[in-house]
């Protein structure tokens, strides 16, 4: 296959967006991944199979399938939280597989978004804090258009009333929504949900799943959700199920 160029430099794109969007290109594009546990001892055990899986831009894609089908291991592959064990993984047109830990980390921060079965807030800091440390931690220290950005995320999630609460405060739709706030903070064309309303009651999922479903229709950020709940999958454009490591679209 020849190799796309990816050199931001010759691609009219900024230097410090080497992962953004390029029209023509999925923002995800796997080939062939595979994942082994356990490598060289007894216990070795490959839980991906091989998937080809494209994500585009603006897409709104459920995951599902059974408890240890390999979910959390593709979503975590596709986040750069953790190596495929083989494969080519391509972010926004560029290749990742073989990238530095100071590149990873640089290429997650800017093209990707997370929220989680649980929200992962921090309990000492406020709402507004927690949405936009990321800028904290990327400069040090938050200004006040980071603060004003926060709050209009806040706003946008009908949480800006709660805004100097810590999540304690709040109920759990409340701390998942300040989750999807912080995950929408950098602006990145993809954010990945793991069971992001597993723990919710079905008003709040439905609520947090219509959060997420109006930033995809109006900032056109792609979505990748895994659900086991069927009708929120039913309400996604596309459904990728896996089932033992391998994935089938519907
Ligand atoms: N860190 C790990 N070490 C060893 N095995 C793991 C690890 N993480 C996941 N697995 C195994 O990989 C399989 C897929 O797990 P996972 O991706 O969490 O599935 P799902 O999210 O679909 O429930 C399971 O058999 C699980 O036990
Ligand atoms: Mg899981």
């Amino acid at each position: 296959m020849s190799e796309p160029v990816v050199n931001a430099s010759t691609q009219n794109q900024p230097a410090s967006h080497p992962t953004a969007p390029r029209a023509g290109l999925p923002v995800v594009a796997l080939t062939d991944i595979r994942k082994s546990y356990g490598i060289g001892t007894a216990v070795e055990t490959e839980v991906l199979h091989g998937i080809d899986l494209s994500i585009e831009p603006g897409e709104f894609a459920a995951l599902i399938g059974p408890s240890g089908s390999g979910k959390s291991t593709l979503l975590n592959i596709i986040g750069l939280l953790e190596p495929a064990t083989s494969g080519e993984y391509r972010l926004g047109g560029r290749a990742v597989t073989r990238l530095s830990d100071a590149e990873i980390t640089a290429a997650r921060a800017e093209a990707l978004g997370f929220v989680f079965q649980f929200h992962h807030l921090l309990p000492a800091f406020t709402a507004l804090e927690n949405v936009i440390l990321p800028a904290l931690i990327r400069k040090g220290a938050w200004t006040a258009a980071d603060r004003a950005h926060g709050l209009a995320l806040l706003d946008q999630v009908g949480l800006k009333e709660a805004a100097h609460k810590r999540p304690g405060q709040l109920s759990g739709g409340m701390q998942q929504r300040v989750a999807i706030a912080r995950a929408l903070s950098r602006g990145s064309p993809l954010v990945l949900a793991d069971e992001p309303t597993g723990n919710l009651d079905t008003k709040s999922a439905d609520d947090v799943f219509a959060l997420m479903r109006s930033f995809n229709r109006e900032q056109g950020t792609a979505f990748l959700i895994v659900t086991h709940d069927p009708r929120l999958a039913a309400r996604c454009d596309r459904v990728i199920e896996l089932i033992d490591g391998r994935a089938a679209v519907r």
